[in-house]
C-alpha cells in the first residue's frame, strides 16, 4: 500500500493530511474537555454581576484592559496567579482581550475597593496622575439594564446548566430584580455620588454599581 501511495501523490498528501489532523485532534479535543470544566468553588455571575460584565463590554473596556494573566514571573507578581481555564467556565462571551492599553483586571477585585472604582471612572486623571484612561460620567445617571442580564442568566442554565440556584435565579423577573436591588444597595452604601444614593433609594440600579459588582468579582 506504501508503494501505491508513494506513487500517487495526491493521495499522498490526503493521506498525510489525515494522519496529522488526527494526531492533532487527539491533542486538542481532551484540552477542551478541560477547560469546560469550571475549577472548585466557581460561582456563576450574579444578575447584577452579568448586567456589569454587558456594561464592561458595551464600553468596550475590553479595548484596553486584559483578563487573562499569564504564567510569567513579571505578571504573576503584578497581578496574583496566572489565570486558568477553569475560572472562564461561566464566561459567555469571555472578556479575555488581547490588548494591554491599561493594567490587566482577571484580579482587580483583590486590590481595588468600591469607593476607588467611584473616583476613578468619574476622574481616572484624578485618582492617577497622568492617567490616559477616559472617564465615564454617563454610568452614574444611565439605569443598568437587568431585564436583559436575568434573560441571559435563564438562557446560560437552560442551554449550559450553569448551576444557579433558585435563591440566585428565582423562576419571575420581579423577584430576580429585587435579588439584584439587594446586592446592589450593599454596594451602593460604598458610593457617594448623590445621584446614585437617589436612584437607589428610589429602588433603580445606575450601571456604575452593576460595573462595579463586576470589577469586584474578579478575583
Ligand atoms: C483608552 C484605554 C482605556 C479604556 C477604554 C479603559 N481603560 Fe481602564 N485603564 C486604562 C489605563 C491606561 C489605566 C492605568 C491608569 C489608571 O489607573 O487610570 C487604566 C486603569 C484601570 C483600572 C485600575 C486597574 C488597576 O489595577 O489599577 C480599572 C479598574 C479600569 N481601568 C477599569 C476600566 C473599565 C471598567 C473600563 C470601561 C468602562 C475601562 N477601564 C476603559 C485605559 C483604559
Amino acid at each position: 500500500m506504501f508503494h501505491w501511495l508513494e506513487k500517487h501523490p495526491f493521495f499522498f498528501a490526503v493521506f498525510l493530511f489525515v494522519t496529522i489532523a488526527f494526531a492533532g485532534l487527539v491533542e486538542i479535543i481532551p484540552g477542551f474537555a478541560q477547560a469546560s470544566r469550571p475549577v472548585v468553588g466557581l460561582q456563576p455571575y450574579t444578575i447584577l454581576q452579568l448586567a456589569g460584565k454587558n456594561i464592561y463590554l458595551k464600553e468596550n473596556c475590553n479595548a484596553c484592559h486584559s483578563q487573562l494573566i499569564r504564567p510569567f514571573k513579571s505578571e504573576t507578581d503584578r497581578y496574583g496567579h496566572f489565570s486558568i481555564s477553569g475560572e472562564f467556565a461561566y464566561d459567555r462571551p469571555f472578556t479575555w482581550g488581547s490588548k494591554r492599553t491599561g493594567p490587566d483586571l482577571a484580579r482587580v477585585g483583590n486590590f481595588r475597593t468600591t469607593d476607588w472604582h467611584e473616583a476613578h471612572m468619574k476622574d481616572p486623571q484624578g485618582v492617577v496622575g497622568g492617567s490616559i484612561m477616559p472617564p465615564y460620567p454617563w454610568l452614574f445617571k444611565k439605569k443598568a439594564d437587568i431585564e436583559t442580564a436575568y434573560a441571559e442568566a435563564l438562557t446560560v442554565k437552560l442551554a449550559f446548566k450553569t448551576p444557579y440556584t433558585d435563591a440566585q435565579l428565582p423562576a419571575d423577573l420581579e423577584a430576580a430584580k429585587a435579588v439584584a436591588l439587594n446586592e446592589a444597595k450593599a454596594i451602593a452604601k460604598d458610593i457617594k455620588d448623590p445621584d446614585v444614593t437617589k436612584a437607589i433609594d428610589g429602588n433603580e440600579i445606575p450601571e456604575i454599581v452593576a460595573l462595579i459588582a463586576y470589577l469586584n468579582s474578579r478575583k
